[in-house]
């Protein structure tokens, strides 16, 4: 963990305003500061200060901060000088024993004064322990007979560094005299039970290690031998391992991806590694999660096509559509995103053993491009001969296609849509485009109608006064069904907010934020709280809050309203009918 008091305490002891100062001269404008941005080139100033909230942000070319990130990114210092240095302007004592937590766990940069920083002591033990488990296979009849059973030669199981972790439930104690150490907990290769005891997390099981891109090990999937449960156990979430992020196979794929100019996102490990056993190399897996967002633009950083491979029943269809959901805002033109469904019954690992590489690859071939596939999926369930139908269609695919942002993708499905509904292309954007909503909710609890989602409107309340995390309705939140970058920002800015209450207890403190440093939403998090610069103490938050809450609310009920009207008339039961009957009064 980050000393996170501490740099509170720092926070709160030193003014911005005056270390700004010391380099960029300001002027006073209203509540807050402002010059011309020392980060970008400009002649009308841009740059603005607030000493009450205690960070700058730039609307001109985004930069945003605290004193500390100031000292970083205008000095160019790292992380811990620029806490000493500030530390020492206020005469606080940097704790010494919390030096080397600052790595790692809040993303800030090692710097030279702690180089035996403790993720460097964590890759070094996760390499040692991938070690002790590729040796551990090699005189284990059992794990060997096992892989040779599923076709592997041990030129693939070397490749890919599998191994195998014996049963019992302390072998790690074999090569960590210390397996009380923390860091064996802390990595997810041990666990420690109620009383405390301590037993190795992989027991038995086949050992898959996952690397990252830089070619480090930072998790494990491990496959048990027998039948039993859970067939794969992977590593949890540690400070090494995110597995939103990470992806099977992608560090050695590198260069087959780029040679082959394609990347094949299949689910499993046994997959990845007998595609590559038949010269596939270019094949990576989700680790037992969905794809998402940050794993499509990943991917797309590395290639311009990415082919999505599921099996051919319910939960593969459903997994493919996930993964186009958390795919549409990341398109971006001149790349192509595509979706394999293999027949029922069929992984690629079997597929691939029984048909072979050729067979395989023309399978990849024809894999339905994204536009077939979304519009081919929502029209599943509509007769599109009916107006009703047609409607449907637009409005399913309204959500959808709002979502994108590149500009070609989404002309081409707006005229793709145009056929299959029947209205025109001009007509159908503005329908997408406007959103009339009036209902009584609306009417009457917002005040100022605001363009914005409420999940971006409610992250910046919370930005504003984080207190609001314990009055947000949760259930409503998660079942929200608004543009998912904005709902995942949102869930994990209540996540840190409600695991660090100190935030809670001075809404005066140095922005949150300063701990989404390396945040997948950093940028959408500093541009939310850009906008809460204007906002001075008359806003009436309450109000705003509450008005967020009835849309999303609204949206829900939306939501229902839609799913029942689906069914057909005949098939609601008379408790759905007045429900339904709740809901368009709710609606207006
Ligand atoms: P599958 O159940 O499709 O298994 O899980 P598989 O990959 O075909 O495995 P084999 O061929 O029986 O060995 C696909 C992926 O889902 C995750 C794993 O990442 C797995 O590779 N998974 C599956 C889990 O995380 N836990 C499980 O219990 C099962
Ligand atoms: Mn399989």
């Amino acid at each position: 963990m980050i000393p996170q008091s501490f740099i509170q305490d720092l926070l709160n002891r030193i003014d911005i305003v005056d270390v700004i100062e010391g380099h960029v001269p300001l002027k006073k404008a209203g509540a807050n500061y402002i010059a011309c941005c020392p980060f970008h080139g400009e002649k009308t100033p841009s740059f603005t200060v607030s000493p009450t909230k205690q960070f700058y942000h730039c609307f001109g070319c985004g930069a945003h901060g605290t004193a500390v990130s100031f000292m970083m990114e205008y000095i160019g210092m790292d992380f811990i000088s620029a806490i000493n240095d500030l530390a020492s302007r206020v005469g606080m004592q940097v704790p010494a024993s919390e030096k080397k937590e600052y790595e790692g766990s809040s993303g800030f940069k090692a710097s030279g004064e702690n180089k035996e920083s403790s993720s460097q002591n964590m890759f070094e033990t996760m390499s040692t322990i991938t070690k002790f488990y590729k040796d551990q296979l090699k005189c284990s009849e059992r794990g060997i007979s096992y892989l040779k059973k599923r076709g592997l030669t041990g030129e693939t199981a070397a490749r890919f560094g599998i191994g195998y972790s014996p049963a019992g439930w302390q072998n790690l104690a074999e090569i960590f005299p210390d397996y009380e150490s923390p860091i064996l907990v802390k990595i997810g290769m041990v666990k420690e039970n109620e009383e405390k005891k301590r037993y190795d997390r992989f027991r038995d099981r086949i050992m898959f290690p996952i690397l990252n891109l830089k070619g480090k090990v930072v998790g494990f999937g491990g496959r048990i031998i027998e039948k039993d449960e859970p067939k794969y156990l992977n590593s949890p979430e540690t400070p090494l391992f995110e597995k939103g992020q990470e992806l099977y196979n992608l560090f050695a794929a590198r260069r087959a991806i780029r040679d082959a100019n394609k990347a094949l996102v299949v689910e499993g490990y046994m997959d990845v590694v007998v595609l590559s056993q038949y010269n596939i190399e270019y094949a990576v897996a989700t680790l037992g999660t969905a794809t998402t967002p940050r794993h499509v633009q990943k991917l797309l950083r590395q290639t311009d096509n990415i082919v999505f491979c599921f099996d051919g029943d319910d939960a593969g269809k459903k997994a493919a559509w996930r993964a186009l959901e958390n795919s549409l805002a990341q398109f971006v033109d001149g790349k192509n995103i595509s979706f394999l469904f293999l027949p029922e019954g069929e992984d690629p690992d079997s597929y691939v053993q029984k048909f072979g590489k050729d067979s395989f690859e023309e399978l990849i071939d024809q894999a339905l491009p994204l536009s077939i596939f979304l519009f081919q999926r929502l029209s599943e369930k509509i007769n599109l001969q009916t107006s009703e139908g047609r409607t449907k269609l637009v409005e399913n695919s309204k959500p959808l296609l709002t979502q994108i942002t590149a500009p070609i993708l989404s002309l081409m499905l707006i005229k793709r849509l145009a056929e299959l509904s029947g209205i025109n292309q001009e007509e159908l954007e503005s329908l997408l485009q406007i959103k009339r909503v009036s209902s009584p909710l609306r009417r009457s609890r917002i005040l100022r109608p605001s363009p914005m989602s409420p999940c971006r409107w409610l992250i910046q309340i919370l930005l504003h006064d984080p207190d609001y995390s314990s009055k947000l309705d949760r259930e409503l939140l998660s079942e929200c069904v608004e543009n998912s970058d904005e709902k995942a920002a949102i869930l994990s800015l209540i996540k840190f907010i409600d695991a660090h209450p100190i935030v809670g207890e001075n809404t005066a403190i140095p922005s949150v934020i300063t701990y989404f440093y390396d945040s997948p939403h950093r940028e959408l998090l500093e541009k939310a709280e850009g906008s809460t610069l204007s906002w001075d103490n008359e806003i009436d938050l309450e109000a705003e809050f509450n008005g967020a809450l009835a849309r999303l609310k609204e949206m829900k009920y939306k939501q229902r309203m839609t799913k029942l009207q689906n069914k057909s008339l005949n098939m609601l039961t008379s408790d759905e009918k007045k429900e339904l009957q709740r809901l368009a009064v709710l609606l207006g």
